[in-house]
């Protein structure tokens, strides 16, 4: 049952009525552009200085078609400044704009109590109890905030020595390292692990992180359609029998990279037909669980549990604090060895600062809470009750007949509104109800599949969600984005796009 996800295809005139929306604003754009270069319309964008017109331009003109003329008219949905804790509520500052979107104003006022349904706060140790943060207070008290120094130097604390420990306990593996950022936990380590003359496969939807450190490393880079298992193997195949590609000398190295959520689809890893795969073949497995580490398995321990695999059959187990932990930074686990190689190799360990003291006391807070080692049960409760939170939520979307996508087990629920008009139409309509959402679309997704991406907490109440959901089954018929054809058909399942993708 774990495999059981959806990804219903739009119906053919949504495609078309896509493409015909951004045809339009793309249409204006060109119209803009040519009114702003000879002078009938103001030009806001970043411009060469006077002294300097005759230089190759600095910000690369048009390139930044996207931005100027489509971002610019819809950009009051994101970026909002929030002045309260990112809980399952929080407050928004009113802002204004005198100049469509170009410059913002402040009004002073705050918009209260706004339903929280974007934040990754997936077990909702995104809090301010005092009580709750006493440990993270004591430990700013002794510790302080920064640093100051790398871990190599002098910035080797004892918790994060503690935390390293918990960290590897938790995940049921030899040792961890810890690091400041997720971002350059990936963006660093995969360059320390291969290099030229190896090969990585990686995900079509993987995070940018891992794509830039695929990059930085020199190894050589495929990509296999997303969580498809013929596209992969065929991928491993090839590269076993034919080898490098103008030499033919076998591969240094072969390393799968993918995540155990996918955060804009909401689809889990096929962790257990992976791992047999790179077992065929001899190729190295590196799991990015920034989504799924604490939102998924009964007792919060990612995908591995999941699936109830060995998590030591994955070589690179790497994760993020910044989600379900309410906290910073990454990690990498596994192997004793792996973990040493990289603690004197990886640029983030010897050249960044190592990671804040009250950061490192909350991710410890949050792993003894989760683990039951605070003597309570709250840490699975809290999974239990993400859990349900997900099935219940996903469960009346579709109901409600809209295209959501990924695994009921997923936290992530990415609703596909597809047009860009209605993307913005949506945005703003559920603000007005107090509901705040994120709306994401074209580079982040494909640019007919724009969505709305809704993140579940474990801290949000059957209340709250009733709430939300109440509005989207409104805000739904309102804008007509209720595309699902599931409902009306006999055979639903031919709705669905298959990845039976034989060797073509
Ligand atoms: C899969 C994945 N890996 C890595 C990161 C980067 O982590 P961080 O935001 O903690 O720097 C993210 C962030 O969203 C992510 O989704």
């Amino acid at each position: 049952t774990k495999y059981i996800e959806s990804f219903e295809q739009a119906p053919m005139y949504v495609a078309v009525m896509t493409y015909l929306g951004y045809g339009i604003v793309t249409l204006f754009g060109y119209v803009r552009d040519f009114l702003r270069a000879v002078g009938l319309e103001k030009c806001h964008v970043a411009q060469e200085r006077d002294e300097q017109k005759d230089f190759v331009p600095l910000y690369q003109d048009f390139e930044n078609f996207y931005t100027r003329n489509l971002y610019m008219r819809v950009r009051d949905n994101w970026n909002r400044p929030i002045c309260s804790l990112p809980g399952p509520v929080f407050d928004l500052m009113e802002r204004v704009s005198d100049d469509y979107n170009w410059t913002f104003r402040l009004t002073g006022r705050t918009i209260h109590n706004v339903i929280n349904v974007g934040s990754y706060n997936y077990l909702g140790f995104a809090e301010n109890n005092a009580d709750f943060l006493k440990t993270v207070a004591d430990t700013t008290c002794q510790f302080g905030v920064g640093v100051c120094s790398t871990r190599q130097e002098m910035g080797n604390l004892s918790i994060h020595e503690e935390l390293e420990k918990l960290v590897a306990n938790f995940l049921g593996v030899e040792s961890s390292m810890t690091f400041g950022m997720g971002f350059a936990t990936n963006s660093m380590n995969i360059p320390a692990l291969v290099g030229k003359g190896c090969l990585i496969l990686s995900d079509e939807l993987n995070h940018t992180s891992l794509i830039l450190g695929a990059r930085l490393s020199g190894a050589t880079i495929r990509v296999f359609k997303h969580n498809n298992m013929h596209s992969l193997e065929k991928m491993l195949r090839e590269a076993v029998c034919s080898g490098q590609t103008r030499t033919h000398r076998p591969w240094k190295k072969i390393l799968i990279i993918v995540e155990g959520i996918y955060s804009m689809e909401g689809s889990v890893v096929r962790l257990p037909e992976i791992i047999a795969l790179k077992k065929k073949y001899k190729a190295y497995l590196y799991l990015d669980e920034a989504h799924s580490i604490g939102a998924v398995g009964p007792s919060g321990r990612g995908v591995t549990e999941l699936f109830d695999v060995d998590p030591t059959d994955v070589d690179v187990m790497m994760g993020t604090f910044t989600k379900s932990f309410g906290a910073s930074g990454g990690y990498i686990a596994g192997k004793k060895e792996l973990v040493d190689y990289l603690r004197s190799h990886s640029h983030s360990a010897v050249y960044a600062s190592a990671m804040s003291p009250p950061v490192t006391e909350q991710i410890i807070r949050a792993l003894k809470c989760l683990m039951g080692k605070d003597g309570s049960t709250e840490g699975i409760r809290r999974i239990r009750q993400l859990a349900e939170n997900s099935r219940y939520f996903r469960a009346r979307l579709k109901e409600m007949g809209f295209i959501i996508y990924g695994s009921d087990d997923s936290p992530v629920v990415p609703i596909l509104l597809y047009m860009p008009g209605k993307v913005v139409a949506f945005a703003r309509e559920m603000l007005d109800r107090r509901i705040g959402v994120v709306v994401v679309g074209f580079p982040a997704t494909p640019i007919t599949e724009a969505r709305a991406r809704f993140c579940l907490s474990a801290a949000h109440t059957r209340d709250m969600l009733n709430q939300v959901l109440h509005h989207l089954n409104e805000v739904g018929d309102r804008l007509c984005l209720k595309f699902s054809r599931r409902k009306y058909s006999s055979w639903p399942d031919l709705c669905e796009e298959t990845d039976f993708e034989l060797d073509s």
